[in-house]
């Protein structure tokens, strides 16, 4: 949902703006521009529409344009197509005021109507280019500092924003803003930064302030100077954090793309987690996290709320809880649940999960649970993120940086978190006796190992894509567990390969979809459930008997040649964990799949990997 940059220093500023929205692109790819000014001189402003390479190519990789500070943006389109005119940096008629923002100002309309009132020309069909002309409004109506304009038109805006500003006097200035989207200021030794996310400083700095909503400042050289909506400085109230990823985890190394280098380092990511919560005897350290015992023994219900990937890794968690530890598990895509008049329990648990902790859809939801005095839990990626500081508990996932719109390792991570915590809770509540906690424990510490089995048989998926290349429509089909993974493999495909493709619990098929079969239709059916393998299996027959063709991914002990055409098998593993490898195959078969459709898949169209938008 767009990304912003902003550098304030020594050096030339432009490549290294280039080189934040390169880290940032995942965040969105229609269109991408910079500006920089120093002195009193009128500011240069470039913009380029499609792929950041084209700004790349436009600035000769920076080199052309010469200056110490300056703003950047790579934009995911709300108001307004893709085109130049459209894209970032906007500035005031006159220069005054230069801009890039990343949010939606919800009111922009009349702010623009007022603005036409006072005289003001609007260009283009953004609310990035209203919110700008209204900081230069105020300027120049009260004669005030930035800071105060940039206060005033705060509190005269209803929507999110993360703000980078420039100022004709005070050309060496980076102004910033925040409410409702990411954004985090970077210290450097001579030199100070502004980002949507880490990824775009890590090269430069790991020390970052997070901005909180409301806020506002600016950065100088190495000067950052924070001040609340009273105009009031508040710099000695924030804390400077230190990021403990590598500058090189966003590096693509060998990979050509992402999304296989992301889900290359799964089993890396499963054992950086697992290592995180299990102490080497067994137990788990939740309580240390302010999970207590009491807390959890207090529960009668658990609500998991979150979107897309998240959720389905949230659907597996229902199956689990309910089977592990005895307590009803309500899921909910965070989007509905938010408009919805559900009366919640008192006695229980709100889990939230995300990998960017920025999901606005899944932040609302999480701080509509709290103020119905539920208590939160965060599964999240990314520390400082706004729903991890938002919440009650904490659980991180350890999966690095995921760059790829399509996730896959921070989908696998949350997975094994829930194991554990839903591990956990069972214990906690003597649903689970205390040999067979640890037997699972081992069960969950052997994934990765597993994981890493599964990928490493990436030749047979990618040659089972080559059939998927002129497909339109593709089925999934499974039930309990394999039902929740079949969401997240269906999803897997349509993002990155454009090619319609739709879960289904497999009892439901024969409720209206399997119409739809007929011959070369794909469905691929997940059978990893001892308990419900006959009855999937049924179904595969049911859409074999009327020529579509089966996909089935087992076990490797399970016999499926005579009731699908194509086989992928996956290790010996407990069923209640098997969501963990089934789903790498999946992963894997889009990834081919979008390679041979010439799709670049870490950067499918439309999409955008932190929505920060409703
Ligand atoms: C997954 O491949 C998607 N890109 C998307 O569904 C994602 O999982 C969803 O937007 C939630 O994001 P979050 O985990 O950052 O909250």
């Amino acid at each position: 949902m767009c990304g912003i940059v902003g550098y304030t220093g020594e050096e030339e500023a432009a490549p290294i703006l280039l080189h934040g929205l390169q880290k940032l692109e995942y965040r969105g790819y229609d269109s991408a521009g910079i500006a920089v000014r120093n002195n009193l001189d009128l500011p240069i402003i470039v913009k380029a529409e499609g792929k950041l390479k084209n700004l790349i190519d436009k600035t000769n990789d920076g080199k052309s344009i010469h200056s110490t500070s300056g703003i950047g943006h790579t934009r995911w389109a709300t108001h307004g197509v893709p085109n130049e005119l459209n894209a970032h940096p906007h500035a005031s008629d006159d220069y005054n005021v230069i801009g890039v923002h990343n949010g939606i100002i919800e009111n922009f309309i009349e702010l623009k109507d007022k603005l036409i009132h006072k005289g003001y020309k609007i260009h283009s069909a953004t609310d990035t280019e209203v919110i700008i002309k209204v900081v230069d409004y105020y300027y120049k109506k009260y004669k005030i500092g930035p800071i105060d304009a940039i206060n005033r038109t705060m509190v005269r805006t209803r929507g999110s924003y993360a703000l980078a500003l420039m100022f004709k006097d005070y050309p060496n200035q980076v102004f910033f803003a925040k409410n409702g989207s990411p954004l985090i200021v970077a210290k450097g030794s001579d030199s100070s930064f502004l980002a949507s996310d880490v990824p775009a400083i890590l090269k430069f700095t790991n020390k970052v302030y997070y901005v909180s909503d409301l806020e506002c400042g600016y950065i100088k050289g190495n000067e950052i100077r924070f001040f609340d909506l009273n105009g009031d400085d508040i710099t000695e109230t924030k804390k400077i954090e230190t990021i403990d990823w590598k500058a090189d985890s966003t590096d693509l190394g060998n990979y050509s793309y992402y999304m296989e280098k992301e889900i290359d380092e799964q089993p890396k990511a499963l054992r950086n987690t697992i290592n995180a919560y299990v102490d080497k005897d067994g137990t788990l350290k939740f309580p240390e996290m302010g999970i207590t015992k009491e807390y959890l023994n207090s529960l009668e219900e658990i609500y998991i709320f979150a979107c897309g990937s998240a959720y389905h890794a949230g659907v597996v968690a229902e199956y689990l809880i309910e089977d592990l530890a005895n307590v009803n598990v309500r899921v909910e895509l965070a989007s509905e649940f938010k408009y919805r008049h559900y009366k919640m329990n008192p006695k229980s648990l709100a889990i939230v999960i995300s990998q960017s902790g920025e999901t606005k859809d899944t932040h609302e939801a999480m701080l509509k649970a709290k103020h119905n005095g539920i208590k939160t839990l965060a599964i999240c990626n990314v520390k400082g993120s706004t729903i991890t500081r938002d919440a009650d508990f904490n659980l991180y996932t350890y999966a690095g940086p995921e760059i790829a719109v399509a996730t896959t390792k921070a989908y696998s991570c949350q997975l094994v978190v829930l194991y554990l915590f839903a591990l956990f809770l069972a214990r906690t509540k003597y649903a689970l006796e205390r040999d067979r906690y640890y037997e699972l424990i081992n069960e969950v510490k052997e994934l990765p190992a597993k994981v890493k089995e599964v990928i490493d048989n990436k030749a047979q998926v990618q040659k089972l894509s080559n059939r998927f290349t002129d497909k339109t429509n593709v089925f999934f089909i499974g039930r309990g567990i394999d039902y929740a993974v079949c969401m997240e493999g269906s999803l897997k495909l349509k993002e990155i390969t454009y090619i319609n493709s739709n879960a289904y619990a497999a009892g439901e098929l024969k409720h209206g979809t399997i119409s739809l079969i007929e011959p070369g239709v794909v469905t691929i059916a997940i059978a990893t459930q001892p308990n419900l393998i006959e009855k999937t299996i049924s179904n595969m027959v049911e859409v074999k008997a009327r020529d579509g063709s089966v996909v089935a991914l087992t076990g490797n002990d399970i016999d499926v040649s005579s009731s699908s055409k194509y086989q992928l098998y996956i290790p010996k593993v407990n069923p209640m964990f098997a969501a963990s490898l089934a789903i790498i195959p999946l992963q894997q078969l889009a990834y081919y799949s979008s390679l041979n459709k010439g799709i670049n898949p870490d950067k499918p169209r439309n999409l955008a990997k932190s929505v920060t938008v409703e």
